[in-house]
Parts: structure tokens; C-alpha cells; sequence
């Protein structure tokens, strides 16, 4: 059915067709963000995205910057006075709310920047979304509000205890989202994703590792021991994921892990780097210990039966998703 998006500007009213949803994409140039607003581009929906490009890309929302569909704000979403308007101008039917720090190392060495970037982003999102009447979130989550724990994981258990600031910040938004569900009759939908990886990837480990051997191809330093062993998704199925739940649940507070049954080692993703990169014997030095770096959880698998009994199941599994995502870069930075 197509709805009419009313756009105020002043005082002139423009009106916009579109069959899906009105919907605020927060975070929409980053990496998960861009393919969200693909999706809900190809299905009609007439898309907002706030993005304040400081780890996000133009390029990549670019193709849409012609549509009457698209608007695209750069702005930082924690400042009320830049994200209100947005609420006023346009009548959003959902928010996916995605803006945040990603950079769990650089949030470990500066303690400012996961209660800024994610923390706040959240408050302020969910102040305009009570000040203007918005009653659906939906929020990207993470494995690390688990903290350590024997795994797997359901999502109901507790009690939580993160070891990153990351992981803290992102379970004070979902316990300031449950808060604003009670007090301004609002649903959420919270994701926990795992490590999602795919097309225009700008961190982790398999982008880091690129970008390493193509500096220098004889050598790759790894952190940890290299046996982290964690699951790695692939961003359209995240995506599939999010949209079907999101699409076919209704409670007040919708939560469910996205995920797939395997999971990688590190030292393998190093293996299969080279061997895409077709280099020659390259030497491999692990840091040692079992962690990464501080903060990192090393491994991590949950429960994923509470998402498959409504129906749903990733395409990739974790090790097909490693090697699509490593072809999809080096082909991205013509290295191949
Ligand atoms: N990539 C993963 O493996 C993974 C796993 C679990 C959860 N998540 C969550 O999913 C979301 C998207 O992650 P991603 O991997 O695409 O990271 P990303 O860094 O590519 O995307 C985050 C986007 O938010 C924007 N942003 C940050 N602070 C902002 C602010 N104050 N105002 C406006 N924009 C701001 C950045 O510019 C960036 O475009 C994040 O919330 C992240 O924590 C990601």
C-alpha cells in the first residue's frame, strides 16, 4: 500500500510516495547501516539516514543521493538540536538505531568514547522519539554485554557482566530502551549480533589483516594466540535476520541473538587471507595469550533456537561468510 511521507519545510508540505516504511536510520554510512538502507531502498521505504561520517563513508549511501526516497543528514545524533528537527520534518514509523562507536580497542584506550558515542547517541534518540511520538526502535546489539561466560548463551541469560566499555555502553542502551518502552509505550527490537562481516567491511580482524599483508606481505602479527574462535556472519544475512524478525514479532520488548551455528579461529581467518591473497609462505608471529587485547572475549558462541523456531536461518555459515567477505574486499581494493 503506498503511504504519503509529509515533509515540512516551513510552511510548505511536500509529499512523498512510498510502499514501506518511514524509517530514521541512525549510523546508515557505516558499514552495517549503508546495507540496511540498501534493503529498505529495493523494498520502498523512504529512508532518513543521520550519520556523522566520523567511521562511516558518503560512498556509500552515494547511489541513493538522488532518490526522493533518501535524505541524508550528516549530524551528529547526540546533539537534540540536530536529531530533533529530523523527528519534526519527517514522521518516522521505526528507528534503527545503529550509530555508534564500532572501535572496541580505541573505547578501551579513551573510557569517553563508548558512553558518548553509544551511550548518548541512544538517550538522545529515545528523547525524540518520546518528544515526537516514534514508538519503534530497533537497536544493534552485541555478544559483549555477556561479558565472560560458560557458552553457549541464551538470550535470557544473566547476570551480565560485560569486560568492555563497549559492551557496557551497548547494555545501558538496552536497559535505557527497556525503560523508555514502559514509559512512553514504545516496542523495541534488540539485536545481538555477532561479528558481522561483508561487502565495505572497515574494521576487524579480516580487514585488518588485508591491510597488513598488503603493507607488508612477507610477515602477519597476530594478537592473541590465534585460537579466538569466534562466529562470523555475513551482513545480508544480518540483514534478512533483523527484517524478518522485526516484521514478524510484536511484544513490547522484541530480543533475539542473530547468528550461525560455527564459529572461526583467528588463525584460520590468517590462513585463508593468504591463501585468497595467493602470497608466498608468509611468517606468522602470534602476540600470545589468550585474549586479543584487553577487553576481547576470545570466544563466544550463543544460543541461536529462540530465532530459528519463528523460522529463520543464516544462508552462510561462519567460514563461507570469512572467505565471501576476504574475495568481496580484495576485490574492493583490486588485489586480486
Ligand atoms: N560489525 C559488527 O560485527 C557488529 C557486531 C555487533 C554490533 N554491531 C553494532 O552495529 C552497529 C553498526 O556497526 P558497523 O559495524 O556498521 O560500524 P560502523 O562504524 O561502520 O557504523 C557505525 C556508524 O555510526 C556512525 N556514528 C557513530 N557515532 C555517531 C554519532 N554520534 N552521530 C552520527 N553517526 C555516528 C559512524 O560514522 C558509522 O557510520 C553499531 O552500533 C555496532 O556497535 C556491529
Amino acid at each position: 500500500m503506498t503511504k504519503l511521507v509529509e515533509e515540512r519545510v516551513s510552511s510548505f508540505k511536500v509529499m512523498i510516495d512510498c510502499v514501506g516504511m518511514r524509517a530514521l536510520i541512525t549510523g546508515g554510512a557505516g558499514f552495517i547501516g549503508s546495507h540496511l538502507v540498501d534493503r529498505l531502498m529495493e523494498e520502498g521505504s523512504f529512508v532518513v539516514c543521520a550519520d556523522d561520517l566520523s567511521l562511516g563513508r558518503k560512498d556509500y549511501i552515494h547511489h541513493h543521493l538522488n532518490s526522493e526516497r533518501f535524505v541524508f543528514v550528516e549530524c551528529d545524533v547526540r546533539k537534540h538540536n540536530l536529531l530533533a528537527p529530523l523527528f519534526e520534518r519527517y514522521a518516522f514509523d521505526v528507528v534503527f538505531h545503529l550509530a555508534a562507536n564500532s572501535d572496541i580497542q580505541a573505547g578501551m584506550r579513551d573510557p569517553s568514547i563508548d558512553l558518548e558515542r553509544t551511550f548518548f547517541s541512544t538517550y538522545t534518540v529515545l528523547v525524540c522519539m518520546q518528544k515526537y511520538g516514534v514508538k519503534k526502535i530497533v537497536f544493534a546489539s552485541t555478544p559483549a554485554v555477556y561479558g565472560m561466560q560458560e557458552w553457549p548463551v541464551g538470550e535470557d541469560t544473566g547476570p551480565l557482566f560485560p569486560i568492555s566499555l563497549y559492551g557496557a555502553a551497548k547494555l545501558a542502551s538496552e536497559a535505557y530502551i527497556s525503560a523508555f518502552v514502559e514509559l512512553a509505550s514504545m516496542q523495541a527490537w534488540i539485536f545481538r549480533f555477532p561479528n558481522v562481516i561483508g561487502e565495505r567491511l572497515t574494521h576487524g580482524v579480516i580487514f585488518d589483516f588485508i591491510k597488513n599483508l598488503r603493507d607488508v606481505p612477507s610477515e602477519l602479527t597476530v594478537l592473541g594466540d590465534g585460537k579466538q574462535e569466534k562466529p562470523y556472519m555475513h551482513v545480508s544475512d544480518l540483514i534478512d535476520g533483523i527484517l524478518f524478525v522485526f516484521k514478524r514479532t510484536d511484544e513490547a520488548r522484541n530480543y533475539f541473538h542473530l547468528g550461525v551455528l560455527d564459529a572461526t579461529r583467528v588463525s584460520d581467518i590468517a590462513r585463508i587471507v593468504i591463501e585468497e591473497m595467493k602470497l608466498p609462505p608468509v611468517s606468522i608471529v602470534y602476540t600470545g595469550g589468550a585474549q586479543g587485547w584487553r577487553g576481547d572475549v576470545p570466544r563466544f558462541q550463543y544460543d541461536i533456537s529462540k530465532v530459528s523456531k519463528l523460522g529463520w536461518r543464516a544462508k552462510l555459515g561462519s567460514t563461507e561468510a570469512v572467505r565471501h567477505t576476504v574475495r568481496a574486499l580484495l576485490d574492493e581494493l583490486s588485489l586480486k
